[in-house]
C-alpha cells in the first residue's frame, strides 16, 4: 500500500511536469530545492482555486473584505510577532546518514505507528465479530488497546512538555528512549537537537545608507494585522468583521521533500476574523464548519478529510486544529484554523505603541479583539486536487487513458473544440464557436492527430468537455459535446452548449452549496 502511494506521488509528478502543471524552478541550472514553478495549466488551476476561495470568503460575506499587503514589512512587525525569537524548528541529525529531520516530526510518526496498531486491531475485531460489535466498548476495554493509548498520551506529554519549555535534551532522549532509527541508514546515532529560525533575511537600501535586515514574509497573517485599523476605519466595519488576502510566504524549510507539499516559496490563503472577547470558541467551531464545507463541496471524496485537534499550540493559540488531506503521503495537515487571542495586536500595540483596538458601541468601550484564522497553502490545495484527481482508467471499448478528473470549476481547460478533420469548412466552425465561448470559458482549438487521441490529451490535462465539429454540425448546427468523467457523448444544438457548459462549470452554483 505504502509503495502503490509513493508510486502515486511519482506519478503526479511526472504527469504535472509533462503537461505544463509543475516545473521544477530554474530546471536548465539543475534547479533549486523546493522551489517550484507553475506551468501553462497549472497557473490556470491555481487562479480558479484562489477565485474560488475568494469568492467563498470575501464575496460572499458581506463581513469580510480582502487585502494585499506587501512581502516586506518593518522588521519590528516579526519580533513583535514572535517569529524573530520562536519560529523555529527542532532540527536533529543522523550522524551515519547525514539526513536531517525535525525532532517532532520523528516523534509524531513513531505516534502515527502506535496508532495504526490500534487501527489494525479494531479492524481484525470487527472482521470477527461482525454486526454485534461495539467500537466504543471494544476501544475502551481492550487491554492492548489501553495500553497503546497510555503509551502514545505518554509521548505526546513530554514532547508537548519538552518543545514548550525548551528542553531540547528531553527530545533527544525520547527519540533515543523509543529506538527511532534513521528511515536511510537504520541507525539510531543522533546528533542533539538544535533549534533553526525559518524565516529568510536581506537588506534593504544601500549599504553606504546604512542598510537594515529585512525577512521575507514567513506568513501573510501579519499583513492583515498591521492594518487592523486602517481597514477597520476606512470600510467602517464592526466586530465581528473579516479581512482576507492570498500572497506569497517564504520559509527556509530544512526538510523539504514530497514536491509541492513544503517549499520554501509558496502561497497562502489566509482571513482573520476579529471577534468580541470571550466569542472565539463560538467563532472558531464556526469556521471549522464553513471551511470544511467549502473543501467537501469540490467533491475530492468526503472520506478524504478529517480533522486534527493540536495537541502544541503554537505560541500565539488558544485552540488549533488542522483540517487534514488524504495525500499520497497519507494524511497531513492541508489547511490550519487557529484561535490566536488578541495576541497579535496586543504585541503590535506594545512594539508600535499605536492602539489597536475597536470601540463597541454595544459594550461603550474599547477592546482588543481577539481573532481566529482560517489559513491554507494555495499549493497544497493544488496538489490535494491533482493527487485525488489522477486516474488511470480503462474505458469501455477496452482503451487505457490517463485522466485528471479535476472538478469541473476549476479545470484549466473547460472545453476544447474539436474539428472531426482538417477540411471541409469544419475547422472554420469551430473557431466560430471557441469565439462564441471564449468570453466565458478558457478554451483550446485542436484539430491535430485523430480524435481519440485528441480526447486522450484533454483527459490528461482535466478537460471537463470536448465539443466535436463533424459534417453533420454544418447541415444540423448540432455538435457531439463529450463528458470526460464517463466518457459519454451527445448531440447538442450549438446554440445550447454555452449556457449547457456555464452551468456544468460554475462556481456560483457550487458557492449555493456551501
Ligand atoms: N498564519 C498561520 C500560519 O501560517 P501555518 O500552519 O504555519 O499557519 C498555514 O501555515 C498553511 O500554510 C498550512 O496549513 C499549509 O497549507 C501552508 N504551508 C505552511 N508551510 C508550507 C510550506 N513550507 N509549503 C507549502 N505550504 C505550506
Amino acid at each position: 500500500m505504502a509503495n502503490q502511494d509513493d508510486n502515486l506521488l511519482k506519478k503526479v509528478v511526472a504527469h504535472a511536469k509533462e503537461y505544463g502543471f509543475v516545473f521544477q524552478s530554474s530546471e536548465i541550472y539543475d534547479g533549486i530545492g523546493a522551489v517550484y514553478d507553475y506551468g501553462q495549466y497549472g497557473s490556470e488551476l491555481k487562479n480558479n482555486i484562489k477565485t474560488f476561495w475568494w469568492k467563498a470568503m470575501v464575496q460572499m460575506h458581506e463581513n469580510i473584505v480582502g487585502i494585499d499587503s506587501a512581502i516586506f514589512m518593518h522588521p519590528t512587525t516579526w519580533r513583535a510577532s514572535g517569529h524573530v525569537d520562536a519560529f523555529n524548528d527542532p532540527l536533529i541529525d543522523n550522524k551515519d546518514s547525514k539526513k536531517r529531520y525535525r525532532a517532532d516530526t520523528l516523534i509524531e510518526d513513531h505516534v502515527a505507528k502506535i496508532e495504526g496498531k490500534i487501527n489494525k486491531e479494531i479492524a481484525k475485531a470487527e472482521k470477527r465479530f461482525g454486526d454485534s460489535f461495539n467500537k466504543d466498548q471494544f476501544v475502551t476495554t481492550n487491554g492492548r488497546i489501553v495500553q497503546y493509548r497510555d503509551q502514545i498520551n505518554s509521548i505526546n506529554d513530554r514532547m508537548k512538555s519538552a518543545i514548550e519549555s525548551d528542553r531540547l535534551h528531553d527530545l533527544k532522549t525520547l527519540i533515543e528512549e523509543l529506538v527511532i532509527a534513521c528511515a536511510v541508514s537504520g541507525s539510531k546515532n543522533w546528533t542533539d537537537v538544535r533549534q533553526f529560525n525559518l524565516m529568510f533575511s536581506t537588506e534593504i537600501g544601500s549599504l553606504a545608507e546604512g542598510a537594515n535586515t529585512v525577512y521575507l514574509r514567513p506568513e501573510t497573517a501579519q499583513g492583515i494585522f498591521v492594518n487592523f485599523l486602517n481597514v477597520q476605519r476606512t470600510g467602517r466595519m464592526k466586530i465581528p468583521f473579516g479581512i482576507a488576502q492570498i500572497g506569497k510566504a517564504f520559509r527556509n524549510e530544512i526538510i523539504a521533500r514530497q514536491f509541492i507539499f513544503r517549499m520554501r516559496e509558496f502561497e497562502q490563503m489566509e482571513m482573520q476574523f476579529f471577534v468580541k472577547p470571550g466569542d472565539e470558541m463560538e467563532w472558531y467551531a464556526h469556521w471549522k464548519n464553513k471551511r470544511i464545507k467549502w473543501h467537501k463541496a469540490l467533491g475530492l471524496g468526503e472520506d478524504n478529510y478529517r480533522f486534527h485537534d493540536h495537541l502544541n499550540l503554537a505560541h500565539y493559540a488558544n485552540a488549533a486544529c488542522d483540517i487534514e488531506f488524504k495525500f499520497p503521503m497519507g494524511f497531513k495537515e492541508l489547511e490550519g484554523i487557529h484561535s490566536r487571542t488578541d495576541f497579535d495586536l496586543k504585541a503590535h500595540e506594545e512594539y508600535s505603541g499605536k492602539k489597536l483596538q475597536f470601540f463597541d458601541p454595544q459594550e461603550n468601550k474599547n477592546y482588543v479583539p481577539y481573532v481566529v484564522e482560517t489559513s491554507i497553502g494555495l499549493d497544497r490545495m493544488f496538489l490535494a486536487i491533482m493527487s485525488s484527481a489522477y486516474k488511470e482508467e480503462t474505458l469501455v471499448d477496452g482503451s487505457e487513458r490517463t485522466v485528471l478528473k479535476i472538478p469541473a470549476v476549476l479545470a484549466p481547460v473547460k472545453v476544447a473544440v474539436l474539428p472531426l478533420i482538417k477540411k471541409d469548412g469544419l475547422p472554420e466552425k469551430a473557431r466560430e464557436i471557441i469565439d462564441e465561448l471564449k468570453f466565458n470559458f478558457n478554451c483550446q482549438y485542436d484539430e491535430k492527430d485523430a480524435i481519440g487521441r485528441r480526447y486522450r490529451r484533454q483527459d490528461a490535462i482535466g478537460t471537463p468537455y470536448c465539443v466535436t465539429v463533424d459534417h453533420d454540425s454544418l447541415k444540423d448546427g448540432q455538435v457531439t459535446l463529450r463528458d470526460r468523467d464517463t466518457a459519454e457523448q451527445e448531440r447538442i444544438p450549438i446554440s445550447e452548449l454555452k449556457a449547457r457548459v456555464a452551468h456544468l462549470v460554475s462556481i456560483n452554483t457550487l458557492l449555493r452549496t456551501i
